[in-house]
């Protein structure tokens, strides 16, 4: 049901009139909520425009929408992703807060297994290539959910990482990127990993047929594939007409997501780089959070909290964005991939009954680091005219020896949501330099940056975003907005490279014509 039709929602309409009245510093000076722990991740939502009355029917609106029972529901493995008829049941790839069907536990333990071999072979050097030289580089070939998990836990982490094989990731079908990458490596002591779902996802289609041939053309040896690339896919026939033998195939299963996979052999370079034993701690993180949104009461439940919070801020408080600042340069990639789970489960405009939405769901999704961001973007935070809210994510401890930067880094972090919460009254003479304040802010700070509180902060955030599709009824599980793009470039393409005739709309005919190379001239 539509989440207007409740009577909490018209009970927070009315609430919000009167905290638009007040200055956020009331709020502040006197937090509502307790900061919430576990696995040394900690969610602080001192800073947001609520009291105990706003948080009583927040949690009234949870019941009335059943999001417990919702929740269950997903957790036992229903069909919660009605238009494509799968469960969504991530969390049994890290143990599972349900009962899960125990010959989904024995697959899971079984491919598992099998990564963890990869990554020992790999970094034993007991696979060797077609020359028997040890693999020194991998190179991940994938896109969206394929690719942005990974590459944040394996960057973000990196200090716990072996020295090799060096992982490498490729996504954007632009070949700058993997051109780039190529440039560096020996194809006798490289393996690419194709991970792609369905693999028929054109970016990483055609990626992997450019790394094949460079493979091939430079060794001469097309039968050596098998020595150099495995893949991550439930389209086994695709796999095996690429070349890959059955062996070198790892599975992934309809009831995994793309942006919900990275626990699963997508993740096959977070174990290459960690370790199984740094990847067991980055699922034992996650599984953490897991039974804590299964059991905890919905007052302490962090990502029930943060997704009735978030929904306060975006439906009740006019945020029209939601700007992610993770002051910690190792999360410089968490934006990027928190747009993709927030924004492709969210970002929908039909219930799961197949009506137009009455409110509106997912903001824009943006971000960057701090500090460097208070040196672009920030002004626009402080000074702009558009409501929006933030999440800020901080590390307590480094893992450098630089305390000064240090605590500068998280005191810039303070300042910047103080700044946001209560603003500046400027002397009349010098209005230009008023900030209205009263912007919500949540603050994240992890004990320090490891795999268990990474694994943790990651699942904490997936099921935020299963809260708030369930609250706003929409399905957070499918992404058919992606689909029409997808379509509409083949026909382009087709005219750009001039197989077929040029029949566009008179504007995008336009742009064919300036971007098509004239066709009588040599190459340069
Ligand atoms: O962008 C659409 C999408 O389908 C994502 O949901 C998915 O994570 C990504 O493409 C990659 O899909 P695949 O793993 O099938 O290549």
């Amino acid at each position: 049901m539509s989440p207007t039709q409740t009577r909490a929602w018209q009970q927070l309409a009315q609430l919000a009139a009167d905290v638009l009245s007040k200055s956020l510093r009331e709020f502040a000076d006197q937090p509502t909520l307790e900061p919430l722990s576990l696995s040394g991740c900690h969610f602080d939502f001192s800073k947001q425009r609520v009291d105990s009355k706003i948080i009583d029917a927040l949690v009234r609106l949870s019941d009335e929408l059943d999001i417990p029972g919702q929740r269950d529901a997903m957790l036992r493995g229903d069909l919660v992703n009605a238009s494509e008829q799968r469960a969504a049941l991530h969390t049994a790839l890290r143990g599972g807060a349900g009962d899960i069907d125990a010959s989904i536990r024995a697959e899971v333990a079984q491919v598992k297994g099998r990564m963890n071999d990869l990554a020992i072979a790999l970094r034993t050097g007991a696979w060797r290539g077609l020359t028997d030289k040890p693999i020194s580089d991998v190179v991940h070939i994938g896109i969206g959910g394929s690719h942005l998990g990974p590459e944040l836990v394996v960057k973000a982490l990196d200090q716990f990482a072996i020295a090799t094989p060096r992982v490498h990731f490729v996504a954007n079908i632009d070949a700058h990127q993997l051109d780039r990458i190529l440039s560096q490596l020996n194809p006798e002591t490289t393996l690419f990993i194709i991970a792609s779902k369905t693999f028929t996802t054109l970016e990483t289609r055609v990626n992997a047929e450019s790394a094949r041939s460079w493979f091939v053309e430079r060794t001469c040896s097309p039968s050596a594939i098998a020595k150099h690339f495995v893949a991550v896919t439930t389209n086994t026939k695709a796999a095996a007409e690429f070349g890959l033998p059955a062996e070198n195939l790892f599975p992934i299963w309809d009831w995994v997501g793309g942006r919900y996979s990275l626990w699963s052999a997508i993740g096959i370079p977070i174990v290459i780089a960690l370790g199984p034993d740094g990847f067991d701690a980055l699922l034992r993180g996650a599984r953490n959070m897991d039974q804590h949104f299964a059991t905890a009461p919905p007052h302490q439940n962090i990502p029930l909290m943060s997704a009735l919070l978030a929904t306060w801020n975006c439906n009740f408080l006019g945020a029209s964005s939601l700007a992610v600042l993770s002051y910690d340069e190792r999360l410089a990639l968490l934006p990027d991939y928190l747009q993709q789970l927030e924004m492709e489960s969210n970002g929908k405009s039909v219930s799961r009954a197949g009506e137009p939405v009455k409110t509106h769901t997912m903001p824009i999704l943006w971000g960057g680091t701090g500090t460097r961001g208070q040196h672009a973007y920030h002004q626009l935070l402080h000074q702009g005219t558009r409501a929006f809210s933030a999440d800020f994510v901080l590390v307590a401890k480094s893992h450098h020896q630089r305390p000064e930067h240090h605590d500068w880094l998280k005191a810039n972090a303070l300042a910047q949501s103080q700044a946001m919460a209560i603003g500046f009254d400027a002397p009349a003479e010098e209005p230009h330099r008023a900030v209205a304040g009263n912007r919500p802010t949540a603050t994240i700070i992890l004990d320090e940056l490891v795999p268990e509180s990474l694994g943790a902060l990651l699942a904490a955030y997936e099921h935020k975003v299963f809260c708030q599709g369930a609250i706003w009824d929409i399905n957070s599980f499918d992404q058919w907005g992606v689909e029409l793009g997808k379509a509409l470039a083949q026909p382009i393409f087709e005219a750009l490279s001039g197989q077929a005739d040029r029949d566009q709309d008179a504007a995008t005919q336009r742009l064919i014509d300036q971007l098509s190379p004239p066709r009588n001239l040599p190459p340069n």
